[in-house]
């Protein structure tokens, strides 16, 4: 060891404990005193610059997020950082750096490591959009578990997941990361999935931390592209883009990452209303709050704020504890607190919330990771079977005329046509972790497996864009030699997502060229598709004789696809978001509000106003009939409680599952309109040939029939509700 090195630790010895006293009276690593008591402790120890540190985060490693172009700061990076983006998969990395903080500062307080586990860390799981149409929050309850479990064994301590924003513009990339166009759909999908994620006990190595994002309206973003203004009245934020985080929060997650919009004026990342006076006085919240990447420094583009004193000044008065990669918190807050521009207790409160999920997740204890091979973590075959079912669960039939799928059992030639045939990447989907294409199991392979006596052939036809079409002839010519042809389209992985706006939601025309060619060949033709947005198939719909929504299903989706065409598996996904007619209905979305002229006017003069698929649509093998809907009461107290029933038949052949969709509508409020009808709840279950279940909803008057105003309190207002599902209505009296 160099001298200089020696008396550097010397000194920083020496003034750990000037500062601190005997190891034993340091409360803040106690593990049994209270940590509240910890947090006042480790407060009282802090310099202004340490408490700064704190509540800035770094990246560490390669970033792999292609739309954040600032620089990395991967060399010389300050220990005493409260947390670091941590772009990596090996524990020894994540250990070294933690060591650095533990051991080499002054306080040696944990970093926190954070990352984008978006759809599962390896073990890639389909994408959030696909999981919403499962319609089995317990199904993403384990996905998220399983996507814990690999990240907190491999260095990663918090997710910036779930994405949680309503979003109703399938123009808008990032449709693919959240749960589609309901609120409450959102927000039943916003628990389970950080259930998953945090458990019961964030200490243990199978948990991790949760960040509710993006806080919020950023799926109003204007037409449909990314990073801009979104025009929300309070009445909409509160009914429409709160609700998911507002169930949340209650739920127990930890942190909420700041949004990159404006909303209606005062950007989402310096918005006092939401970050503070809903967040934490209204909803109680005691965790901390990230910005997104970059987002305060960006409210000098936004025109909020006048430099980067000015913009971290109003990030954090608003609410933002920890700063997100810009730096911005490190370069100008010192100087704002000394010049009295900023009061220290702001920052104070910040660090506050940071420490205390710091401590709730154990890393002053167990700052470390065991350093396991990759073998024991990932891809365990019981993760794999978990994304398997989320998979299969997630795939929505579209279309199945003459019941052609399930296929013939004795099919002998089955032919595999298009760009997604052998495509692994895209199967991923965005934002993948650290998912390997390499991990996926293709269309192809799967469908060989799948059908060990049938002919597979295979012609790719085309690239997913482009201009060339010299692949055409050969694809003709494989689908005349089959029984049956499937066309395998779909989108890139990086067409959605982050900055994956599209001004149109119609595949290439190449790929639209290959069906229409391949659609006249006289075969039967089954249309696949791999996408991360809902798309205008408007055109395409009558080419093929079923199509299969298979979305961008992860690691196992190729198996689960295989499994549906042969029957296998029944499939049971319903859209969670509108599939659009046309992309110039947009927006478009279930639960719109009644027009005033009905029924014959306000329509589109040369276009229908209905979507080509809507919200809840989805085929089954089976059929199901539903009895006649009953209601325990007809007239209910404000609050009462009372229930609603139906008996559902499976009346075919084979087992299936249904998601019975309860929704209520309430023709005059005179607080504010509601929309034509709201989903209250859903349930899932599967019922064999034959078998009759009773499904039922249990109705909470104050809960279940109550709305919400623009200052964000609930309300019941006596008058008729009706109560509908699959189609049947009955009418309740609100007293
Ligand atoms: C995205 C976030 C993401 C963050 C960190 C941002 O650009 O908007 O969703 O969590 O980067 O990667």
């Amino acid at each position: 060891m160099r001298i200089s090195s020696i008396f550097s630790l010397f000194l920083v010895s020496a003034l750990f404990v000037s500062c601190s006293g005997s190891s034993d009276t340091l409360v803040y690593k106690d593990a049994n005193a209270p940590i509240e008591k910890r947090i006042d402790d480790l407060m009282s120890r802090m310099t202004l610059e340490e408490k700064i540190y704190q509540a800035s985060q770094q990246l560490l490693g390669e970033n792999d997020n292609d739309n954040n172009f600032e620089s990395m700061n991967t060399v010389d990076l300050d220990p005493r950082a409260g947390s670091v983006i941590y772009s990596g998969d090996d524990p020894v990395h994540r250990n070294a750096f933690q060591k650095k903080a533990v051991e080499e500062t002054r306080l040696g307080i944990p970093v926190i490591f954070g990352h984008d586990i978006i759809h599962g860390f390896r073990t890639i799981y389909p994408i959030p959009l696909a999981m919403g149409c499962t319609w089995n929050p317990d199904l993403l309850t384990q996905c998220t578990g399983v996507a814990a479990q690999e990240s907190r064994q491999s260095g990663i301590d918090w997710t910036f997941a779930p994405m949680i924003d309503v979003a109703r513009d399938p123009r808008w990339g990032r449709i693919s990361e959240g749960y589609g166009e309901d609120p409450y759909t959102a927000s039943v999908f916003a628990v389970a999935g950080v259930k998953g994620f945090q458990g019961d006990d964030l200490t243990s190595d199978h948990n991790i931390a949760s960040c509710l994002k993006h806080y919020v309206g950023y799926g109003a973003s204007e037409a449909g592209r990314d990073y801009v203004y979104s025009e929300i009245s309070k009445q909409t934020l509160w009914d429409t883009y709160l609700p998911p985080y507002e169930a949340a929060v209650k739920a127990g997650a930890q942190t909420l990452m700041s949004a990159f919009n404006d909303i209606s004026g005062v950007p989402a990342s310096a918005n006092h209303y939401t970050m503070t006076d809903i967040l934490r006085d209204k909803w109680n919240f005691d965790g901390f709050v990230v910005s997104d990447w970059g987002a305060i420094e960006q409210l000098i583009n936004q025109g909020y704020a006048s430099d980067i004193s000015d913009a971290a000044s109003k990030a954090i008065s608003a609410g933002v504890d920890m700063d997100m990669t810009d730096g911005i918190y490190i370069r100008t807050m010192q100087k704002l607190i000394v010049d009295g521009k900023l009061s220290e207790k702001v920052l104070d409160e910040a660090v506050r919330r940071i420490l205390r999920v710091k401590f709730r997740l154990g890393l002053f204890e167990k700052p470390y990771v065991k350093e396991t091979p990759d073998s024991t973590r990932l891809l365990l075959p019981t993760s794999l079977a978990i994304a398997e079912n989320a998979a299969e669960e997630s795939m929505v039939l579209l279309k199945n005329d003459d019941n052609i799928l399930p296929l013939n059992a004795n099919v002998k030639n089955i032919a595999l046509i298009g760009p997604m045939v052998k495509d692994q990447e895209d199967m991923l989907g965005n934002w993948n972790g650290y998912g390997h294409a390499s991990d996926v199991t293709t269309i192809y392979d799967a469908f060989v497996k799948e059908f060990p006596s049938a002919k597979i052939s295979y012609a790719a036809g085309c690239s997913h864009d482009g201009e060339d079409r010299s692949g055409f002839a050969e694809a003709l010519r494989v689908a005349k030699s089959a029984d049956v042809v499937f066309v395998c389209l779909g989108e890139k992985n990086l067409w959605s997502g982050e900055n994956g706006s599209r001004a149109t939601i119609l595949l290439p025309q190449v790929q639209r060229d290959l069906l229409t060619a391949i659609s006249k060949c006289g075969k039967p033709v089954i249309l696949t598709l791999n996408n991360g947005r809902p798309l205008e198939l408007t055109a395409m719909e009558p080419e093929a004789t079923a199509i299969l929504e298979m979305w961008q299903p992860g690691v196992t989706g190729g198996t689960a696809a295989a499994a549906i065409v042969s029957g296998r598996v029944n499939p049971s996904g319903k859209l969670c978001a509108t599939f659009p007619y046309s992309a110039t209905q947009i927006p478009i979305y279930y639960n719109r509000r009644n027009p005033a002229r009905t029924p014959t006017q306000g329509y589109y003069q040369d276009m229908t106003v209905e979507p080509l698929y809507p919200f809840g649509y989805g085929l089954s093998y089976t059929t199901f009939n539903y009895s006649e809907l009953k209601i325990s009461t007809d007239k209910v107290a404000q609050n009462g409680t009372m229930t609603a029933s139906i008996d559902v038949t499976n009346t075919g052949k084979v087992a299936g599952k249904e998601t019975v969709h309860w929704f209520i509508s309430d023709p005059a409020c005179s607080v504010v309109t509601r929309p034509m009808k709201e989903l209250r709840y859903f349930e899932k279950a599967e019922l064999q040939p034959g078998e009759t279940r009773t499904f039922t909803f249990n109705i909470d008057v104050a809960r279940d029939f109550s709305y919400i105003n623009d200052e964000g309190n609930r309300f019941v207002e006596p008058g008729d509700i009706y109560i509908e599902v699959n189609g049947q209505r009955e009418k309740v009296v609100v007293e």
